[in-house]
């Protein structure tokens, strides 16, 4: 036909970058030629014929699957999501995929209801045929050097026979399980034993306190624990154990301990109750028959921040999790075609205690029979190079972490780099929190000799995996923005009424439909599941998160628009720092709102009120300081705390935090309004505080 050869030159400077994926074409905006291209955008660009060489040839590949699934989910939702479905082994296979409502009257999430599986025989069963004796884990200690890696053999040999132990103490299906864990093999292990009973597991991050440990454990009625002697950290000593025992003192429903060890490091046993892992483990026999579970039967409970009251425990299930992590695993970080998973060592730095590690560390790895690392260490240990020092030594090719710590290594400045042969690594990824610009170019240059696309991955620990993210080869990308929703996804911005914007627009961001991985319900609270996330717009999922559209359609993550904060890529909700606070006998009434930080992106500011007749003091800083952490953990330490008179309050008695956060962003200037607060002198004394140290 006529083909115009008018040759359009796309961005060079960004797409030669893009060595795998991107590539310089001379393509032709109109009609005829061979490929037809939809970069994402909607704008089609047809593709003249030449010699494509290997890697071009997987970018036109994936950009048609991306382009043939959307147009399959647009067609019939059901066939597609059944279609995808088949990515996963069922004993049953379901008949209906989405029975999803977020409305009132009929309210609830249901995918694959009538379908039945086991998430550890698609972990690792199904692989042990083709894979049995390829990697599955590749462990990398604190201690550089200090690993192992397990096979799939042997990590199902490893599943079936702490299975049979957590029977043998009792455990089945339905039970709750806690886990407080280092990042070892063992706690994989240990997920995908649960998985294998169709006991439901509730891993709570190493870094939190006994005193968290206990307020988890209690409200999922968790009945064993699964923890190690001591975890390692950068050289130092976490007392896992102690802390277990310090948490049981409270949480009195606990019949078994199992402990593994990890450092060799003193523990007290407490007879009748605690069990040492390898012991146990030495006289079970290694198969065990997996449960057989419905989709819809609980996988897990992990427990996360919101803007109000205590942490909420997510329940996720089991088959639409484990498609959702799987699925997404795959368009994010699959093989390029004509190439195998196991080609790749993928590397996701995030800890099992988060969701980034239940998804993309555990179930979407080995469900797709990847080789994944799994790392106990910290990015600064022994050295700020530690990162690329490990994914030279072990040949990673996928590397996937937060922007938090790409700052924090990128002012260590690039001769922790330089040493270290990258040149294995072929994908970057990011997930947290919004990725600034320099740190998205310093990533790109440095870690990705500016060849390697970056997938920016928007999601939470709702969502059970990624939602707004490119696929690499088939979305240009733009530095700062997650880009497009993932097939299937149905994002929108609506505006503070919930009326829908169109085009270019900022809004609060919802999903107006459901996708598999979506949380079922918080547990033992199905009314506060409602009104924590359907009830602010009705008729859609609210993510607390507000987002920005541009006019090619790219979404641009803005933060959050409640009271949850962004410490270093994890959630922290305002109003547990306050109650921590207010515990301590001198304070009356604190309030927290998040503050930028150059490294952690956000950071804890506190406002705190003391009794009548009381002053603050440096040494009351440092009790405040080691009280949140004792009731919460490390992370959760404020950064700066100012005593204050009084706190800005409506007449009412409300706290006006947007004027508190504008304190704290420096910005004293825009308070704006103050008419309506019961007495507005106080906002001057707040600002005329903000000189003293903290
Ligand atoms: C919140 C969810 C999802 C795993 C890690 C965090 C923020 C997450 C991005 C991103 C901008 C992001 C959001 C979200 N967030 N990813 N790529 N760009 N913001 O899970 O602890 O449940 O936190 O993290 O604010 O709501 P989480």
């Amino acid at each position: 036909g006529t083909i115009d050869t008018t040759p359009v030159y796309i961005g060079a400077g960004q797409f030669a970058a893009w060595k795998h994926t991107q590539l310089i074409l001379d393509v032709v905006e109109g009609r005829g030629g061979m490929f037809s291209l939809d970069n994402g955008t909607g704008r089609r660009f047809l593709v003249r014929s030449r010699a494509y060489d290997e890697g071009e040839i997987a970018m036109l590949h994936r950009a048609d699957r991306l382009r043939a699934m959307q147009a399959a989910h647009g067609r019939d939702a059901d066939g597609f999501w059944l279609a995808e479905a088949r990515r996963l082994d069922w004993s049953v296979f379901p008949t209906k995929a989405d029975e999803s409502s977020f409305d009132k009257r009929d309210f609830g999430i249901r995918w694959f209801a009538d379908g039945e599986l086991n998430v550890s025989v698609n972990c690792l069963d199904r692989h042990l045929m083709t894979r049995g004796d390829q990697q599955a884990i590749v462990f990398e200690g604190d201690e550089p050097g200090e690993g192992r890696s397990l096979t799939y053999r042997a990590l199902h040999r490893e599943v079936c026979r702490f299975a049979n132990v957590l029977k043998a103490n009792g455990i089945a299906k339905g039970d709750r399980v806690a886990l407080y864990m280092p990042m070892v093999p063992e706690a994989a292990i240990a997920m995908l034993a649960c998985a294998r009973i169709g006991a439901v597991h509730s891993v709570v991050f190493g870094g939190f306190s006994p005193e968290s440990l206990a307020d988890r454990i209690i409200d999922c009625g968790a009945t064993l624990v699964v923890t190690a002697d001591e975890g390692t950290r950068g050289g130092k000593r976490i007392p896992l154990k102690d802390n277990v025992d310090c948490a049981l003192e409270r949480a009195s429903g606990v019949r078994s301990v199992i402990v593994m060890r990890r450092t060799g490091g003193p523990v007290s046993m407490r007879e009748g109750r605690d069990i040492w892992w390898e012991k146990a483990c030495a006289a079970a026999p290694d198969d065990c028959a997996p449960e057989t579970m419905n989709a819809e039967d609980p996988l897990f409970i992990l427990y996360t921040s919101g803007s109000t009251g205590k942490p909420k425990g997510v329940l996720h299930t089991t088959g639409g999790y484990l498609l959702w992590s799987t699925l997404t695993y795959d368009l994010l970080f699959g093989p390029e075609h004509g190439r195998d998973v196991s080609d790749d060592l993928f590397w996701c730095t995030a800890d099992i205690g988060w969701i980034t590690g239940h998804s993309y560390v555990v179930y979407g790895p080995l469900s797709n029979g990847a080789r994944t690392v799994m790392f106990d260490g910290v990015p600064n240990y022994p050295d700020p190079g530690r990162l690329w020092e490990t994914s030279a030594r072990l040949g990673v090719t996928i590397f996937y972490t937060a922007p938090t710590a790409i700052r924090a290594l990128m002012r260590e400045g690039d001769r922790w780099v330089t040493p270290h042969d990258l040149s294995s690594i072929r994908l970057l990824g990011t997930v947290g929190e919004p990725i600034n610009p320099e740190a998205w170019d310093w990533y790109h240059e440095r870690i990705g000799r500016g060849e390697c696309p970056i997938v920016d991955t928007w999601w939470q620990t709702e969502t059970g995996g990624a939602l707004i993210a490119p696929v690499p080869g088939a979305t240009a990308t733009k530095p700062g923005s997650a880009t497009f929703p993932l097939p299937g996804v149905s994002p929108e911005l609506v505006d503070g009424e919930g009326h829908a914007l169109a085009g270019a627009a900022e809004g609060n961001l919802v999903l107006t439909r459901s996708w598999p991985g979506q949380m079922r319900t918080v547990f033992g609270d199905h009314e506060r599941f409602f009104q924590t996330y359907f009830s602010t717009f009705p008729g859609t999922y609210f993510t607390g998160d507000g987002a920005r559209r541009d006019a090619d359609g790219y979404f641009w993550i803005t933060g959050r628009v409640d009271d949850v904060i962004n410490v270093s890529g994890h959630r922290m909700g305002t109003a547990e720092v306050e109650s921590a606070l207010d515990m301590h006998e001198l304070v009356s009434e604190a309030a927290v709102v998040g503050m930028p930080h150059d490294v952690k992106g956000q950071g804890i500011y506190a406002f705190v009120m003391l009794n009548a007749g009381e002053e603050g003091s440096e040494a009351l800083r440092g009790e405040l300081r080691t009280l949140v952490r004792k009731e919460i953990g490390p992370i959760a330490t404020p950064d700066v705390i100012q005593f204050v008179p009084g706190l800005p309050k409506t007449r009412s008695g409300k706290i006006m935090r947007r004027i508190l956060r504008k304190l704290a962003e420096g910005q004293a200037d825009q308070i704006g309004d103050i008419s309506t607060l019961a007495d507005p002198t106080v906002v001057q004394q707040l600002r005329e505080g903000m000189n003293e140290p903290a």
